[in-house]
């Protein structure tokens, strides 16, 4: 893939100076970024190509005793695991179990509102193991995703994803989940630049999209600019906000964005000089002013006897295969099993930034619920799209599919790891 921007070595060498977080880390992630920012660039050129109407495939509702069979095999002696509860059980131990029997609620196919860049299979990859695989925490049980529970939550209620694309996939895959179960005219779906809903008209429920890769401000928020030319305006959230007013269930993200360099150029108060007047920050030290800008918002504008919020920490990337120890591989190209070691913690998920997360969380008035989703993806080096995707708006070629170098391993393919994310998300509301 050719970018005409700076290589990511350059700037690295341009910030070098300055090194708050680990340099491999960032060199990581800027590489990781650039392909973000290619995909994303194109993505948000074309928002609406995604309606396709069309019938989709009826399944069969699930097996509300699927827990106890599961028990009953995993351990005939005895099983403590307790019941999901969101305060207590720690998701990020656990483990990735194949039953081959475990079919995704939808496919690319079945779905009309999955986005080309997420339809791994229609893309053509030929692999599909990597959609029967299933989180299952060492502490607790986790609750099958239950369409019709879900809508039955929903009824009357709006559901905003706020974030970037790694959130519009999660969306995306929330919506195809339960969409299957309402009939044709029953439901609708309206793509926009910014704000997308979808809406079951028989439930009164909407689950809506809201494009904020920065959760505040910036100059590249519609139309992307290149890393060096971004400011962000750390301190100012309204004009996206004002979009989250009234909202029953709140979910946001923002981590990769975030990740385009070791600092970052950003704006606050009233320059008299306009965006010539930015000041460059550390990258953590950024994030952590526009996350309280953001939390600041949600303490003053949120009534928590309303309104639930959510934040889903950072989803990694994998675009280093020495990470779990690949040493003739290229980023995730051709991974079709997850890594199976305990705990693994690769270059692409930074700590560093995560808590920054939690601090800003833990002191704001509103409760957030951290759905925190990081160590179970990062498991995952075999569930990104890879090359089954697009670039500059077309679906790569048969030749640029056999360069590993074109594999984007940020986004998921769907059905895929986000349907997981969204079974913890809604067994948690
Ligand atoms: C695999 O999944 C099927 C269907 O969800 C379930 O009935 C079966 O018990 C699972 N097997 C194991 C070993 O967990
Ligand atoms: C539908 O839901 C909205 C909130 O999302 C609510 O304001 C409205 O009153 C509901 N309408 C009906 C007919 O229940
Ligand atoms: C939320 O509900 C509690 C108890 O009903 C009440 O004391 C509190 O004032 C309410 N908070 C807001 C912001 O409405
Ligand atoms: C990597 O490639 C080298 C040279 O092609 C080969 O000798 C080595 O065995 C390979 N290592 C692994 C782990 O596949
Ligand atoms: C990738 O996988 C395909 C299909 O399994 C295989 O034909 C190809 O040789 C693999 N490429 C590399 C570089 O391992
Ligand atoms: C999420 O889980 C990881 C892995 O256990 C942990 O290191 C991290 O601190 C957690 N993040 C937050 C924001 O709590």
């Amino acid at each position: 893939m050719s970018l005409a921007t700076p290589s990511p070595v350059a700037i690295m060498k341009y910030y070098r100076g300055k090194l708050p977080l680990s340099v491999l880390t960032l060199a990581v992630c800027c590489l990781a970024f650039f392909t973000l920012w290619y995909t994303e660039r194109i993505s948000s050129l074309s928002p609406g190509s995604v309606f396709r109407p069309k019938s989709c495939a009826r399944k069969s509702p699930i097996t509300k005793s699927i827990h106890k069979t599961m028990k009953e095999i995993e351990n005939p002696d005895i099983d403590d695991r307790f019941e999901f509860d969101p305060e207590e059980c720690n998701m990020a131990k656990g483990k990735w179990v194949f039953n081959s029997s475990i079919t995704p609620l939808y496919t690319d196919r079945s779905c009309p509102y999955v986005d080309r860049q997420f339809s791994c299979i229609t893309n053509g990859r030929p692999d599909s193991d990597y959609r029967h695989w299933e989180w299952r925490p060492d502490e607790c049980t986790l609750p099958k995703f239950n369409p019709e529970l879900v809508l039955k939550k929903l009824r009357g209620k709006r559901m905003l994803l706020v974030g970037d694309s790694l959130q519009r996939g999660q969306w995306e895959s929330l919506v195809c989940m339960v969409e299957w179960l309402i009939p044709q005219d029953q439901k609708s779906m309206k793509r926009g630049r910014r704000h997308s809903v979808f809406k079951a008209k028989e439930y009164n429920a909407t689950i809506e999209f809201y494009w904020a890769p920065f959760l505040v401000e910036s100059n590249t928020d519609i139309h992307v600019l290149e890393a060096k030319d971004r400011i962000i305006k750390v301190d100012s959230v309204e004009k996206h906000a004002k979009s989250w007013v009234g909202v029953d269930f709140l979910v946001f993200n923002t981590y990769v964005w975030w990740m385009s360099g070791l600092t970052l150029k950003t704006l606050w108060g009233s320059f008299t000089n306009g965006q010539e007047g930015y000041e460059v920050l550390d990258t953590p030290v950024a994030y952590r002013v526009g996350l309280k800008t953001w939390a600041n918002w949600v303490d003053s504008n949120v009534n928590p006897n309303r309104t639930r919020v959510f934040f889903i920490t950072m989803s990694p990337t994998h675009t280093r295969s020495a990470d779990w120890g690949n040493i003739n591989g290229t980023k995730c190209f051709n991974e079709t099993r997850p890594v199976m070691k305990k705990k693994y913690w690769g270059t692409g998920a930074n700590k560093g930034m995560m808590s920054v997360v939690a601090s800003v969380v833990e002191r704001m008035k509103v409760p957030v619920t951290l759905v925190n989703i990081t160590q179970l993806s990062e498991y995952r080096i075999d569930g990104h799209t890879s090359v089954y995707t697009e670039t500059g708006g077309k679906l790569l070629t048969e030749e640029q599919k056999d360069d590993p170098r074109n594999a984007d391993c940020i986004h998921w393919c769907l059905p895929g790891v986000p349907d997981t994310w969204n079974q913890i998300l809604l067994a948690s509301l």
